[in-house]
């Protein structure tokens, strides 16, 4: 294992890349692949023979998981459990196992040198043959395996034949909570290399932020690969190294490092390592806020000075560790702004490009997402190019998850190895990456002696990062529980009261970081802003990594032509853990599921509030002053911008500063109405990630609140016709709401019982009937309507909630609208769907869009905008329209979507989804929050609803395109 590095002929090349180096070549494209029951069951023939006896096999494409192309072998889905009742490391008789075979010709300039083939990750196991015979075998799924199969090469055509069993002993210690996937679905290429080559290069670039020096250590592990040679590594090789911007230029002078040669006493020679330090001028550092790369060269000279290779390495100048009791770059603290992030494409299972990589990435930055946590494995290597460019830290995880059998495995010698290798070989491949601030041991995976034996071996390799290990923390306990593993306490799942707690009950020194946290399944991460109060409030609390960033569904055409994105079951998967890998921030597609917006503000680089008639500005970022954004200001009554301007406070990062409110907020507090000032900041300049003008950060200022009215008066008039015809009645008495994945799992309730986790407020409100007996059958209800001077109709309501229906979802009324109502207009919160304890960062204004449509692959409750004043549902053909207006509380939380409560929640996935063409309306006095009981705390309890008295009153008027 080493750096993924091509070895170039000259510098230009080295600059571009591996795509211009003669010695390399990609074997990516069309492979021949025939599948067998069992390992046993492959013939010699498969292996040995040419090329010939394909015919009849599939052509599938490398990189690519045969589950997902169309050869009968389909996914599995399991969380903890194993796919098969068996014990390590036993392999169950069914175990498909594919030979991938293609041919191949090794360039003529090759000739003289080594041909190193790299298998990109193989899932579970692979073996290698070229011609017919067994060159190697190589283990875990997510790492490169290399080989040098010069001796095996014939003149003319090769043939490659890959052996893969779907399962193996490894899959043990590859229990990760995901697909069970198969093949080859990272890429495969060939290098040619010279007898003298680099071998490995370890390039530690530090960043010394008292001295504001960039220092360069090069170490050029010089490989020789033919001792009988005629020109054997002697007296007078050496390398070449300097730095350079990505554009070439270079920063300071070349440096000459000589390669030991002398070996004549081999227990004295510690190898062909060059080593070479020094102080790069003008050098910027590296961070996730400003991510300055620059290129290292090396190049390898012979002993009559001529250049024989050049390698580059993309570096960037940074320094990790614990500073004053906290994880800091370059000297500063950071404050993780996190996601997990797993391989995953809605087509192509694991086999993701750079570009799905990149798509990841951008919407990650556009999120304010400053970390990255490879769970639970390592990625591509590409990915931590894309990730040192852009800007985003790195936890960089091993690919170690034993869960199904978390506290043993880590402690069977037959596994230590297995462990070791993998932690080792992640940090060799990856150690050049600035990006990557800590190493994980992996995930799930009890506490044992092989995590300290992989520790030991990382302080001694790489003492320049952190390391981090929830099992540890987990198994041991967060005060000193596995310090020799993990740097930092990293849970996953503590409410945000267990946070707290750490602080201020001094429970212990690490600075914390939630190794995973808000479970994103379905209509979730309530509590966010919870979360980031107490963060924000404790300098020893570092962030923390949101569950999950993708939904992983996979793309199914069913045989009626309908097609949905399917989870665990749908392909007929048993045992499975149904839609548990559905938890995403993004669909299967990476389009944002409404949350985003609350992540976004959790996450923004600049908070503003009032204090008195001053504003306090906060930039929390750790890097970048305020410069590279500006911000706008609008001040609102009752939702109408009265007023608005450009400010552009300058605050240094981590600083906070008292400022002129950017208008008289003691004038503003006169307007007679609800009075909000808002603040948005936008960036300057076009970046990587987005245009000039994106919006990253927002507050609101409440200057005036808005306050109760009474009710409007009755008038003679009964003439509710209008009202009535379109309602069809009364607004109906409504507790109930498609349960959300975090409410109970409806399609798994088995589940909850099995992991412990899962909520369990669905399962109290199908015993008291919720869904299915009448609301006024359940509670004390009485409705007085009446017609009022402007011809509305008022409805006032009082709803008496017994002590045996607490924690009800909802308290309201709802209708439908007859098709043709296609427009939605409020004044509330948005502009995305947000939930009373999801709502913090969506702003109060006036919005308009059309009625959502369900973000969730599961179909629940979506669509609601808490705290409207508001809202107008609009015929876009005729101008018709029905507004709805809260009168008593102020605000009422609203929707209008396409399908009614009854079939949501009737629905496994969107295939048995009913769409309406009329609109199911709600109106809510009381919504109980969302919370993430899925897999975390449930709501915090003022989102509950309790026992007690609700009364609320609102308007309907229906307005034609002229009225106001
Ligand atoms: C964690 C685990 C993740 C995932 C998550 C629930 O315990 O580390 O892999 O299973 O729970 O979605
Ligand atoms: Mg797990």
């Amino acid at each position: 294992m080493r750096q993924v590095m091509t070895a170039c002929s000259d510098v230009d090349e080295a600059r571009i890349g591996r795509e211009a180096s003669p010695w390399w070549q990609s074997l990516n494209g069309k492979w021949q692949l025939k599948l067998w029951s069992s390992p046993d069951a492959v013939p010699n023939t498969a292996i040995k023979t040419d090329l010939a006896t394909t015919t009849g096999w599939a052509t599938v494409a490398v990189p690519g998981n045969w589950t997902v192309q169309k050869t009968g072998d389909l996914p599995h889905y399991t969380n903890v459990q194993m796919p098969w009742p068996l014990r390590p490391p036993e392999t169950p008789a069914e175990n498909t196992t594919g030979v991938y075979r293609r041919t191949f010709t090794v360039p003529k300039h090759w000739k003289s040198r080594r041909t190193i083939i790299h298998i990109g990750a193989a899932e579970s196991v692979h073996a290698l043959f070229v011609n017919g015979a067994f060159v190697g075998y190589g283990t875990d799924s997510r790492l490169p395996s290399e080989y040098d199969i010069t001796d095996y090469l014939q003149a003319g055509k090769n043939t490659l034949a890959i052996f893969v069993p779907r399962y193996s002993a490894q899959s043990y210690v590859e229990d990760q909570d995901q697909w069970w996937m198969a093949g080859l679905h990272r890429e495969v290429f060939l290098e040619s290399r010279a007898h003298i080559h680099i071998a490995q290069l370890h390039a530690h670039a530090d960043w010394d932020a008292d001295l504001g020096v960039a220092k360069m250590n090069v170490a050029a592990y010089v490989g020789v690969t033919d001792t009988n040679s005629q020109s054997p590594l002697d007296r007078g090789w050496t390398t070449r190294s300097w730095v350079e911007t990505i554009d070439g230029k270079r920063l300071g002078k070349v440096h000459v490092a000589k390669v030991p040669y002398r070996h004549i006493q081999p227990y004295a020679f510690s190898g062909h390592i060059a080593t070479t330090t020094f102080d790069v001028p003008k050098a910027q550092p590296w961070s996730a806020e400003i991510p300055q790369r620059y290129r290292l060269l090396c190049e390898l000279l012979n002993a009559d000075s001529e250049v024989t290779e050049v390698v580059a390495q993309v570096i960037g100048f940074r320094r990790v560790e614990i500073k004053d009791g906290l994880v800091s770059v370059n000297g500063r603290a950071i404050t993780i702004m996190g996601v997990n992030r797993h391989d995953h494409h809605p087509d192509k299972g694991k086999a993701v490009s750079v570009e799905d990589m990149r798509q990841d990435i951008i919407t990650m930055k556009r999120a304010n997402i400053n970390a990255v946590r490879t769970s639970h494995y390592p990625n591509d290597h590409r990915f931590y190019d894309l990730c040192d460019e852009y800007g985003l830290y790195v936890i960089d995880e091993a690919n170690i998850e034993s869960h199904g059998f978390n506290t043993s495995l880590c402690h069977d010698p037959r596994y230590a190895a297995t462990w070791l290798s993998r932690v080792a070989r992640m940090v060799e491949r990856d150690r050049n990456h600035p990006s990557i601030i800590m190493w994980s041991l992996g995930n799930e995976s009890g506490y044992g002696e092989h995590h300290d034996a992989c520790a030991a071996h990382i302080r001694r390799v790489d003492p320049s990062r952190l390391l981090h290990y929830e099992g540890a923390v987990f198994h041991a306990g967060w005060s000193d529980g596995g310090k020799n593993v993990s740097d930092v306490v990293c849970p996953m799942y503590a409410p945000a009261s267990a946070l707290d707690l750490y602080v201020t009950a001094k429970l212990g020194e690490r600075p914390l970081i939630l190794c995973e946290y808000s479970h994103a399944m379905g209509n979730s991460n309530g509590g966010l802003a919870d979360y980031w109060k107490v963060i924000d409030r404790h300098r020893l609390l570092q962030g923390g990594f949101v569950w999950e960033w993708k939904d992983h569904g996979l793309r199914q055409t069913l045989k009626n032509g309908q097609e949905r994105f399917a989870y665990g079951g749908q392909f007929g998967d048993h045992p499975n853990d149904g839609n548990f890998v559905a938890d995403g921030l993004v669909s299967p597609e990476c389009e944002p599921h409404p949350a985003i917006q609350e992540l976004m503000w959790v996450h923004r680089p600049i908070a503003v509030e009032q204090t008195g008639w001053k504003m306090r500005v906060t930039n929390r970022q750790s890097f970048h002053d305020a410069s590279w954004l500006h911000a706008t200001w609008e001040l609102s009554l009752d939702g109408e911008i009265v007023e608005l301007g450009n400010w552009s406070p300058q605050v240094e990062a981590g600083q906070s500063a008292l400022v002129d409110a950017p208008t008289n907020l003691l004038e503003a507090k006169k307007l007679n109405g609800e009075v909000l000032l808002t603040v948005r900041w936008f960036v300057k300049e076009a970046t990587l990630w987005c245009d000039a003008e994106y919006l990253v950060g927002w507050d609101q200022v409440v200057v005036r609140a808005a306050t109760a009215q009474r009710l409007p008066k009755r008038s003679s008039s009964e003439d509710r016709a209008d009202i009535d015809v379109l309602l069809g009645g009364n607004p109906r008495l409504n507790l109930w709401r498609a349960a959300t994945d975090n409410d109970g799992f409806k399609l798994m309730p088995q589940l909850a019982s099995q992991l412990g986790v899962g909520g369990s407020a669905l399962w109290n409100w199908l015993a008291a009937g919720v869904n299915t007996k009448p609301a006024n059958s359940l509670v004390d209800h009485t409705c007085d309507s009446y017609v009022d001077a402007d011809g509305a109709v008022v409805f006032d309501h009082t709803v008496v909630v017994p002590e045996s229906l607490a924690d009800l979802p909802r308290i309201g009324v709802v209708f439908e609208l007859p098709a043709g109502f296609d427009e939605l207009s409020w004044y509330g919160r948005g502009p995305l769907e947000n939930m009373p304890d999801r709502n913090s960062g969506a702003v109060l204004g006036i919005w308009n869009d059309e009625p959502d449509e369900l973000p969730y692959i599961v179909p629940q409750e979506f669509g609601l905008r808490t705290d409207c004043r508001w809202m107008e549902i609009i015929r876009s053909r005729d101008g018709m329209r029905l507004r709805i207006e809260a009168l008593n509380p102020v605000d009422l939380h609203m929707s209008a979507v396409h399908h009614r409560d009854e079939d949501l929640f009737a629905a496994a996935d969107v295939t048995e989804l009913i769409w309406r063409e009329a609109l199911t309306v709600h109106i809510d006095v009381a919504h109980r929050g969302v919370g993430t009981a899925s897999c975390g705390p449930d709501i915090d309890p003022r989102h509950s609803i309790a026992a007690g008295t609700y009364r609320f009153a609102y308007r309907l008027r229906l307005l034609s395109a002229s009225d106001n």
